[in-house]
């Protein structure tokens, strides 16, 4: 099958199965250059599964990823990474102890005499990033001390340090307050605009009319549909996914 070179990321036909489930079934899913998708869809429809297919931390038992119209095969997150992909999981993965500098470049240290972490040009490069990004952070602050909002920071920091092209953030305003939500949709902004895409698991109708480009519906392990956002709060009748337990049942104006 060829690749659509307009899009950054392809996948195509992934089926990926836990012992009795069957997480996602031939699943497509693309993102274009500069976009925001939003991946949305009811607990345990698959969101997580499918991002973790694409961020190499899962093997999918079919189905092709294409990055940039070439075929990848992914056997760990790091091959993910290096082929631009970042992730930052439902569940923060940072140290408390260490700073935010520290956190971010764990792993990409820079070293004094390839032997001792160099904290002055850790710190440096950090701060090259929050400028860049407009992240109001300090490197030397220990990541234990800082709000949840700033943990999500450093972990997108974090991605973009690694030269993430494709970001991948799982239900971030789940953790964030009202106002952090409006500085992590100006961040989302701000990445679309320099040509970043990104990808975002959420639950949250507003926040995907707020936030998004396009929107695909996972239920169950399959694509219902992709559509885009504004086709969709024109409708007068309940979403076609919608369930009654769900926020899918209440469409909120913007
Ligand atoms: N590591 C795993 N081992 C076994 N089963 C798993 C594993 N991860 C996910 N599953 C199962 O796969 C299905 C899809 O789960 P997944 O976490 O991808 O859903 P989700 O759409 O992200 O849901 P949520 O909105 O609750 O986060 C569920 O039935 C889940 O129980
Ligand atoms: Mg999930």
């Amino acid at each position: 099958m060829e690749a659509d070179c307009m899009n950054v990321v392809e996948m195509k036909n992934i089926t990926m199965r836990f012992p009795g489930v069957l997480a996602n079934d031939r699943v497509d899913f693309s993102v274009k250059k500069g976009e925001i998708h939003a991946l949305v869809g009811e607990n345990g429809a698959g969101k997580t599964t499918l991002m973790n297919v694409l961020y190499g931390l899962y093997q999918p038992v079919e189905g092709e990823i294409y990055i940039n119209g070439e075929r990848m095969i992914f056997s760990s997150a790091l091959n993910a990474i290096q082929a631009g992909i970042g992730m930052v999981h439902q569940h923060f993965m940072l140290i408390p102890r260490l700073t935010i500098a520290e956190n971010i470049v764990l792993g990409q240290e820079p070293s004094k005499n390839k032997l001792v972490l160099d904290r002055k040009k850790a710190a440096e490069n950090v701060e090259k990033i929050f400028q860049q990004y407009k992240f109001k952070l300090d490197p030397w602050e220990k990541v234990r001390d800082i709000s949840l909002g700033s943990k999500q920071k450093v972990e997108i920091a974090k991605a973009l340090y690694r030269k993430a092209d494709i970001l991948i953030l799982d239900e971030p305003t789940a953790v964030l307050t009202p106002q952090e939500i409006d500085e992590l949709g100006l961040i989302l902004k701000h990445l679309k605009e320099i040509g970043k895409s990104v990808i975002i698991i959420t639950h949250k109708l507003k926040e995907v009319m707020a936030f998004s480009d396009r929107i695909t519906v996972l239920r169950a392990g399959r694509v219902v549909e992709t559509v885009q956002p504004r086709t969709r709060t024109r409708t007068a009748s309940p979403m076609p996914w919608s369930d009654a337990t769900s926020i899918w049942s209440a469409p909120e104006k913007k």
